[in-house]
């Protein structure tokens, strides 16, 4: 499979008041094409710092980013958010859908803002492609008010696929859902990597890392892997999941 991301050695230090704090320490990582990871660990202990130094939101201290093999460690904002609507989707626990447009209309703002002009019609079609992605076409003309939790999560994974991204960051995106509507949402993120998309999603819920191809651990900053059983072996003992931090 093609290697899109490879991170080595990735560290970000915050300069606090008094002593500067390692929030990531040394963090290697490598995803390719069609690939889902789950990242778990504790509150706190730096899941939503890799994601914004994935998705280009920050940038590392030290070490090394390659995105599929180009240096992008030190890429200047312009350049950056390029990459961040040509490469990524982005999944957040709160939806940010916008109240007064419809879930079709959301969905386009994807690509209304930073895709270049498209003729409308095309523009349509991708949106409701994206809507069917996700199995709710039918509430395209519906407004967020109108719509569950799990139905509005889902027009926000349309919004982040609707730009056809090569890799999908999503940070505790059924935190704020009971557990079988998660459980729909989760499913519609792991569909999308039949299509080559890679997927790396930051969770707290130990049965949806259990679905992902990997888990990854991350505890106070220092990144480790999870081996899983092969397909058809003995269940895998899942890791102590960290919930809030007493
Ligand atoms: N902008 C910031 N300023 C100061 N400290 C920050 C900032 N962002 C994150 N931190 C600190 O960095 C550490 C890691 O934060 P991060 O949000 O990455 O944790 P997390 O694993 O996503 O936690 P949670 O599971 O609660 O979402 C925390 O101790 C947090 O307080
Ligand atoms: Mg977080």
């Amino acid at each position: 499979m093609t290697e899109l991301i490879r991170l080595t050695g990735i560290s970000k230090v915050l300069k606090g008041q008094k002593e500067p704090r390692t929030i990531l320490d040394g963090v290697d990582l490598t995803v390719r094409a069609g690939e889902s990871v789950a990242i778990v660990g504790r509150s706190g202990s730096g899941k939503s710092t890799l994601l914004s130094v994935l998705g280009l939101f920050d940038r590392p201290d030290s070490g090394t980013y390659l995105l599929e093999d180009r240096d992008i460690s030190r890429l200047p904002e312009r350049h950056a958010a390029q990459l961040r609507s040509s490469h990524f989707g982005f999944v957040f626990q709160r939806f940010f859908l916008l109240k007064h447009l419809t879930a079709a209309q959301n969905v386009a703002m994807a690509l209304i803002n930073g895709q270049g002009w498209q003729p409308r019609r095309e523009r349509k079609a991708r949106v409701m492609r994206a809507l069917e992605q996700v199995g709710i076409e039918h509430l395209a003309r519906n407004r967020p008010a109108k719509m569950s939790g799990g139905e509005q999560q889902r027009v926000a994974i349309a919004r982040a696929l609707v730009r056809e991204p090569r890799i999908l960051l999503a940070d505790e995106p059924t935190g704020a859902l009971d557990t079988e509507t998660g459980s729909i949402v989760i499913d519609a993120l792991q569909e999308a990597t039949t299509r080559g998309c890679a997927l790396i999603l930051v969770t707290h819920d130990r049965d949806h890392a259990a679905r992902m191809g990997r888990i990854l651990d991350l505890q106070a900053g220092v990144l480790s892997e999870r081996t899983l059983s092969p397909a058809g072996g003995p269940t895998m003992v899942l890791p102590q999941i960290g919930g809030p931090a007493a």
